[in-house]
C-alpha cells in the first residue's frame, strides 16, 4: 500500500474538494480509509473544524498573504487554513502545528512553498488572531447567509449564527418497540455514559458527550438510533394509528421512516421513496438493523405516474430537500456548498412536491411538511403559497411547547443546548 499522506495534507485536500463542491459526506470517507482507525478521529475533527471556521480563518489568511497563491497551489492555501484552525481552536502545541504543516507541504509536492507556510504560521502565532471587519469573518458564515438571516430573523440572527458555530450534541431515539426511555437511560448509566431525556421528543435521549455508536448498549440489535430531537418530532405530528398506509416521500437515509415504524405498531404499510440510488440503500440498512419493514422505491416522488399504484395514503411525511441551514452545526460544509441562488429553485421543488403529494393523500388524511431549514422561503411561505392554491386544504395548528408559531407552521431555531433548526406544518384533506 502506498504511504498515506500526513493527516494535515489529507485534511487540506478534503477542504479543497469541499470548495470544489463535494460534501464532507462524499469526500471525507475515502480520505479516512487511508488512515489507521486510531488516526481517523483527528482527520475528522480537522475537516469539520476547518469548515466550521472556514470564513474566519480564510479572512485571516487573506490578511496575512500579500497575494493569493496560484490556482495550482490552492491546496497549500487550505493546508494553512487547517494549521490556523489548530492554532486558534485546538490545544495542539504550536511547534507541532508549524513543523508538521511544513512537512505536509512537502508531502503535497509543494517544497517551494514551505518558506511561505512557515513565515505565515510564525507570524500568526506571534501576532495572535487579528480583529477582522468583514461580516463573513466576524460570524464565520458566507456574507449572503448572514444577510439573509439578519433579514429573516431580525431579533435572532446573531443567536442563530452563534449556535451554528457550535458542535451539536449527540441525540438518540430509543426504539419504543424494544425499550422505554427510562430503561435505556439506566443502561447508559451502567455503561458509564452520561445522558438525559430530551425535553420535547418522547423517545429522545441527549448524551453529555458524543460516543462511537458501538459503545451504545444494544445498538447493533436496534435498541436506539442516532437522530436529532427536532427530527424526532415528526412522529408526534403524524397522529399515526394502526391500519394506516403511510408514505415517507423523501426518505433517505431513513431516520424518519424508522421512527414512524417504531412509533406505531400495526401500520398497514409504510412506503419509503427517494430519488437517490446512492442514498436509498441506507434506508434498508437502517431498517435491517432495527428489524423493521418498509416498501422501498427509487423514484422522483413528484412524478407519481412513474411509481404510484393508485392507492391513496392516510399519512404522508414530506421531508423535502432544502438548504439544510438548520443543521449547519452538524454539516458545517453547508457554509461552503450552499449558494444564495439555490434557494428559489429549492422552493420551486418543495412546492411542486407538496402539490404532487396532496393529490395522493386520502380524503380525511394528514400530511406533515418538514424541512431542516431556517429560511421562511422554504418553510411557512411554501405553506402560504400552497394554501392560496388549494383552498380545500386545512391547516392544523400545532400547539406545542417547542419552536415558534409562524401561523402557517412551526419553526425551531437551532438551540445551543439541544435540537437543530427545523420546520413543520400539518395539513389535512377534508373528507368531502
Ligand atoms: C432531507 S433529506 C430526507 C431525510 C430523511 N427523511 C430522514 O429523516 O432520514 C431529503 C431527501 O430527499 C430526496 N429527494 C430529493 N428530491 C426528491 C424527489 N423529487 N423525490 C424523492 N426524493 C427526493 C433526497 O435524495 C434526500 O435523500
Amino acid at each position: 500500500m502506498a504511504q498515506a499522506l500526513p493527516i494535515r495534507a489529507l485534511a487540506a485536500r478534503v477542504l479543497l474538494s469541499v470548495e470544489n463542491g463535494q460534501s464532507l459526506n462524499q469526500c471525507l470517507p475515502p480520505a479516512l480509509n487511508q488512515l489507521a482507525p486510531e488516526q481517523r478521529p483527528q482527520l475528522q475533527a480537522l475537516c469539520y473544524g476547518s469548515c466550521r471556521w472556514f470564513h474566519r480563518l480564510d479572512g485571516e489568511l487573506h490578511h496575512r498573504l500579500n497575494k493569493p497563491l496560484r490556482k495550482s497551489d490552492r491546496v497549500v492555501h487550505h493546508l494553512m487554513l487547517v494549521a490556523l484552525f489548530q492554532l486558534r481552536f485546538s490545544e495542539q502545541a504550536t511547534y507541532a502545528v508549524l513543523n508538521e504543516t511544513v512537512e505536509a507541504c512537502r508531502a503535497l509536492s509543494k517544497p517551494h512553498l514551505t518558506g511561505l507556510v512557515n513565515g505565515v504560521l510564525r507570524a500568526a502565532e506571534r501576532e495572535g488572531a487579528p480583529e477582522l471587519e468583514a461580516i463573513s469573518s466576524r460570524f464565520s458564515h458566507p456574507d449572503w447567509m448572514v444577510e439573509k438571516l439578519r433579514h429573516n430573523w431580525p431579533d435572532d440572527w446573531q443567536a442563530i449564527l452563534a449556535a451554528n458555530n457550535l458542535q451539536a450534541p449527540m441525540t438518540l431515539r430509543v426504539n419504543a418497540l424494544r425499550f422505554d426511555r427510562d430503561q435505556y437511560l439506566k443502561l447508559l448509566d451502567e455503561a458509564g455514559i452520561g445522558a438525559k431525556a430530551t425535553r420535547f421528543a418522547r423517545h429522545g435521549i441527549q448524551l453529555e458527550q458524543p460516543v462511537p455508536v458501538d459503545r451504545l448498549p444494544w445498538f447493533d440489535d436496534g435498541a436506539v438510533s442516532v437522530q436529532d430531537e427536532a427530527a424526532q418530532l415528526c412522529t408526534q405530528l403524524l397522529d399515526l394509528q394502526a391500519g394506516q398506509r403511510v408514505l415517507d416521500a423523501c426518505a433517505a437515509p431513513g431516520g424518519k421512516t424508522c421512527a414512524i415504524l417504531e412509533a406505531c405498531n400495526g401500520l398497514a404499510e409504510v412506503v419509503a421513496i427517494d430519488e437517490s440510488a446512492e442514498r436509498l440503500p441506507r434506508v434498508q440498512e437502517n431498517l435491517d438493523r432495527l428489524d423493521l419493514h418498509a416498501t422501498l422505491t427509487e423514484a422522483d416522488a413528484a412524478d407519481t405516474a412513474s411509481w404510484w399504484n393508485g392507492e391513496r395514503f392516510d399519512r404522508i411525511l414530506l421531508d423535502v430537500p432544502c438548504s439544510a441551514t438548520g443543521v449547519i452545526r452538524r454539516h458545517p460544509d453547508i457554509k461552503l456548498l450552499r449558494r444564495e441562488s439555490d434557494i428559489v429553485p429549492l422552493a420551486g421543488i418543495q412546492l411542486g412536491l407538496l402539490q404532487a403529494m396532496w393529490e395522493i393523500l386520502q380524503p380525511g388524511g394528514r400530511l406533515v411538511y418538514a424541512t431542516c431549514s431556517v429560511f421562511p422561503q422554504e418553510n411557512h411561505r411554501i405553506i402560504q403559497r400552497f394554501l392560496k392554491q388549494q383552498d380545500t386544504a386545512t391547516l392544523v395548528p400545532i400547539s406545542a411547547d417547542w419552536g415558534r408559531d409562524m401561523t402557517t407552521g412551526r419553526q425551531l431555531l437551532p438551540d445551543p443546548d439541544s435540537h437543530d433548526g427545523f420546520f413543520y406544518a400539518v395539513l389535512e384533506k377534508p373528507r368531502t
